[in-house]
């Protein structure tokens, strides 16, 4: 049986029942416990009626569809609302520019307090148009692929809306990758273009994002050009005739761009995250089914009214930076934040000090965050007026019941909603998630599935369909949702192999769950080799075949380990060339943890390495990771069998080496 914890129910709170402390005009919840119930249920049995009239009411449509959904699982041709054509960025823009133009879309909270700035609709669409305009310019066309490498500023959002506008696909690259990761996302998605900055600023230190765009662009063939927002103003080298400043180039253009209508199942955009095995996956999303998902979970699970300023922390590289900073809000025609600082940039109360001054109504961020301010101390929460604040939110990661307690009184004040949304880079938008006004919340749960999500738990061997309540297993899901990814750029068996093909007929999420006895689910974590360090996906083979790019390694195995912050560090086992010597043990691990940096970006670094003299294997050649793990978590003492091993003796080399390192 599962080990959560059942520690208390929490009723709907006071803010989502219009009372509580401030004087706030709190909105009515748009969605309570019956109709959540009978939502849920039309979603699942009246599918092509709910979704029909859902996809109406939410898409403005240049051509409306005639069949809501198309395929399945078997096949992964999953299509949804297919005769359709839209554009995002009119239904993200135009739209609330022609009907709200004054109206705040983007906060811009810079990194140093005070020096942000608001940005209207009216002045969205323009600059959206602009640069959609100088992109054409370039010969950027519909279908065709450009890299977005900035950081947190709202040039980010004009960039994706500017690409979904003339009907190109963006594939935003997180500021923090290395410039070969950068390359090799550019190299797999055939882009033509890249969009980055001078530089960027981060928690008071500069990243020097146009220099590892020029090295990543050393071989980038296709790439013909780059455009440069200015940032910080530094004097960064430009190359005549490649790279272009997106201030002068957006301003030589008209401020309106007719918006190119694309069909429902065109991709909107790719974005690679991680998996258990090789490299780095191109996820696809559609246009409609995707803004669908993440319109609706906006106004659902954040219980999103007109007048709301919403704020995700999450980074634009991200999926919930694309999701919850720039399609979710703005196809909702609400305010949105931009945040480019961290929780702790200039002192630990950042984030209050932000949600105060900007009087926001839904407040998301990280399990791994929540943990950090937990650790410094309540009070650089007190004595903020957090009052504007309904809903409370985490994703990346299970929350742990004590950082969940710690957000609900500190920050929410017992009176805001705390929504913990299951999700995954692959389903676009929320699919399990307590919903405001109708779902009575545990700390720990992610609670309830979205409307149109029927979540399994099915026996991880056998893939048998478990029953009933009180029940573990694997998490998979039963019908095809509109947010769901369509495919892996140019690689659709490993798509189908990866999630279709492990349990037929179903979406496998690689992740393990519980459900209680009310039926709530709760997250375990993945079960496959990937490490969810403060809620970053990393796999582990990523860092190994890092690893093993330094002359001296002749063979590695990462594993997750618990950390009190960060939720998993990154272990590294390393066995080293028989023919390689060193002097220095520290200068070498050093050396490896700059590997990694450098091959894939500073947020994958390993916490610990372990330079060990072997590594554990079984007669057929397979490293056992489980005796890995066990070691790392200090559980030398429970090993199980180790008789399968080749050379059983190989484990008492490790233990020792662990114990040193101690
Ligand atoms: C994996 C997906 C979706 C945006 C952030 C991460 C884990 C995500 C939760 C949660 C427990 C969670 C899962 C999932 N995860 N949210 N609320 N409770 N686990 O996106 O990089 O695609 O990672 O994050 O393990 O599979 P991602």
């Amino acid at each position: 049986m599962a080990e959560y914890r059942e520690v208390k129910t929490y009723d709907i709170p006071a803010r989502l029942k219009g009372k509580g402390t401030g004087s706030h005009d709190r909105p009515k919840p748009h969605i309570d416990e019956a109709t959540y119930k009978s939502n849920y249920q039309a979603s699942i049995t009246k599918i092509d009626e709910f979704w029909g009239k859902l996809g109406r009411e939410t898409i403005d449509w240049d051509v409306p569809f005639k069949t809501v959904r198309h395929g399945g699982f078997e096949k992964g041709d999953v299509a949804w609302f297919p005769e359709g054509q839209l554009n995002a960025s009119y239904n993200c823009v135009d739209r609330w520019a022609f009907r709200h133009p004054d109206k705040t879309a983007i906060i811009w909270e810079a990194d140093e307090p005070g020096q942000g700035k608001e940005i209207s609709y009216k002045e969205l669409l323009a600059e959206v148009c602009q640069v959609a305009n100088a992109l054409t310019n370039m010969g950027v066309r519909k279908g065709d692929a450009v890299i977005v490498y900035l950081p947190m500023i709202p040039e980010a959002a004009v960039a994706l809306l500017a690409c979904a506008r003339i009907g190109a696909v963006h594939s935003v690259v997180f500021a923090g990758f290395s410039a070969d990761s950068l390359r090799d996302r550019a190299v797999d998605c055939d882009a033509r273009v890249v969009i980055t900055t001078d530089e960027g600023k981060r928690g008071g230190r500069t990243i020097a994002t146009k220099s590892i765009v020029d090295a990543a662009l050393k071989e980038c063939p296709k790439v013909e050009h780059c455009l440069v927002v200015k940032r910080t103003g530094s004097d960064v080298p430009m190359q005549e005739g490649r790279d272009k400043w997106w201030h002068d180039a957006a301003a030589a253009e008209r401020a309106y761009c007719s918006p190119v209508p694309v069909q429902s199942e065109d991709p909107l955009f790719i974005l690679y995250t991680s998996g258990s095995t090789g490299k780095p996956k191109g996820v696809v999303h559609s246009t409609a089914g995707y803004l669908l998902g993440t319109a609706l979970t906006v106004k659902h699970i954040f219980d999103v009214h007109e007048n709301d300023r919403f704020a995700c922390m999450a980074d634009v590289g991200w999926i919930t930076g694309h999701s919850y900073i720039v399609y979710g809000p703005l196809m909702n025609g609400v305010t949105t934040l931009i945040f480019e600082s961290t929780p702790v940039y200039p002192t630990a109360s950042r984030y209050w000090e932000v949600v105060a001054q900007h009087k926001l109504t839904q407040f998301y961020t990280a399990p791994t965050s929540i943990r950090l301010l937990r650790r410094l101390g309540e009070e650089h929460v007190k004595g903020h007026d957090l009052t504007s604040l309904r809903v409370i939110g985490t994703v990346g990661e299970p929350i742990n019941p004590e950082a969940w307690d710690w957000y609900n009184e500190n920050v929410g004040h017992g009176e805001c909603a705390v929504v913990d949304t299951y999700w995954q880079t692959e389903t676009g938008a929320h699919m399990i998630s307590p919903f405001p006004g109708a779902t009575k919340t545990k700390p720990g749960s992610a609670t309830v599935p979205f409307w149109g999500v029927e979540p399994v738990l099915l026996d991880p061997q056998s893939g048998k369909l478990i029953e009933g309540n009180e029940v573990e297993g694997v998490l998979a899901i039963k019908q095809p949702w509109p947010s769901m990814a369509r495919t892996i750029k140019g690689d659709h068996q490993r798509f189908l192999d990866v999630y279709l093909k492990p349990y037929p007929g179903y979406y496998f999420t690689g992740d393990g769950a519980a459900r209680d006895k009310d039926g709530y689910i709760w997250i375990k974590g993945r079960v496959d080799d990937v490490c969810n360090v403060s809620g970053h996906r990393i796999g582990t083979a990523e860092i190994e075949s890092a690893l093993i790019q330094h002359p001296g390694v002749s063979e590695s195995a990462v594993v997750g380990i618990a950390d009190e912050v960060t939720g998993q560090a990154i272990c590294a086992y390393v066995a080293l060339k028989p023919s390689f010597s060193y002097d220095s043990h520290e200068a070498l691990v050093k050396e490896l943890v700059l590997q990694v940096r450098r091959n894939i970006g500073p947020f994958a670094a390993p916490k610990k390495i372990l330079v060990v003299k072997d590594l554990p294997k079984t007669r057929s050649g397979k490293i056992m990771r489980r005796i890995l793990r066990k070691v790392a978590s200090n559980e030398a003492d429970q090993l199980g069998d180790v008789s399968s091993l080749a050379d059983p003796s190989v484990v008492d080399g490790i233990i020792e080496v662990w114990n040193k390192d101690q």
